[in-house]
């Protein structure tokens, strides 16, 4: 089973930033078997390409980006279209990021609409959903998410939906003022997103405070299919540590069904 470790570097990093972290990690790379982890990174628009370019002799790591219109081309001032950002190396698109969805008017329509245009473009959409503190506070966050999931795919075809991945993103937990979720706490929403979406889509991430402390743990939480990254893995070092975590966490799992299929076969 593909467990997925991406970052997403936010507003950060100059063009020779962004290469050095890329020509690192397809250096640490060559040669390492990853088993099934599936590496991705999401640098700013300005560094698509020169990440991709810097990342062509790795092509095991995806590269994305971090928004995309949903419209192919046109008068739209200051946006990006799925078609450019493929044109400029980008598999994945990032959708509806809480901090999109306060700072710059996203909306569910506009989520929906940029799934859209991204699965349309062959692109693989990564849909961000989270609660706020106060719904979490009042027990909400499983049924609060499910809503954002449903209005953001609603209309889609099982073979559409297969190629979505969903990061699931408390509000409260992300970024310097974040406060890291525990296991507990994030049982309810990945039960919830897991009993609706987990055979339907790619894959069900979780993102927010995620640390070297906590990496392990988070992926041990049933349906959690990986870990989507900000501060952490901003530095190469944090990211290679973490895809280390994933690696284990993924061959204890592979090793664990072993284990029950050979129980199975006991019984026989
Ligand atoms: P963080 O960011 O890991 O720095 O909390 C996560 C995110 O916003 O995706």
């Amino acid at each position: 089973m593909t467990v997925w470790v991406g970052t997403s570097w936010k507003m950060n990093k100059t063009l020779a930033e962004a290469t050095d972290w890329a020509r690192g990690l397809a250096e640490a790379l060559a040669g390492r078997d990853l088993g099934d982890v599936q590496p991705f990174v999401i640098p700013p628009a300005t560094a698509i390409a020169a990440v991709a370019q810097a990342l062509a002799e790795e092509p095991r790591v995806l590269v994305g980006a971090q928004n995309a219109h949903w419209a192919e081309a046109g008068a739209w001032t200051g946006e990006v279209s799925v078609p450019q950002v493929a044109d400029a190396g980008a598999r994945i698109v990032e959708i509806g990021h809480s901090e999109r969805r306060e700072h710059f008017g996203e909306t569910d329509e506009t989520v929906r609409a940029k799934v859209a245009a991204t699965l349309a473009h062959g692109l693989v959409p990564l849909l961000c959903v989270g609660e706020p503190a106060e719904v979490q506070a009042a027990g909400g966050s499983g049924a609060h998410v499910l809503g954002q999931v449903e209005r953001a795919l609603a209309g889609l075809e099982a073979e559409q939906l297969s190629r979505v991945l969903i990061a699931y993103e408390p509000i409260w937990a992300i970024g310097e003022h974040g406060r890291p979720a525990t296991v507990a706490e994030l049982a309810e929403p990945f039960a919830a997103l897991g009993a609706h979406w987990g055979s339907r889509v790619a894959g069900l991430l979780y993102g927010g405070s995620v640390n070297l402390d906590n990496a392990a743990d988070l992926l041990g939480i049933d349906h959690v299919d990986g870990l989507f990254v900000g501060r952490t893995a901003w530095r190469l070092e944090g990211y290679l540590r973490l895809l280390e975590i994933a690696r284990s966490a993924e061959a204890a799992r592979a090793r664990t069904i072993n284990d029950e299929n050979d129980d199975k076969e006991k019984v026989k």
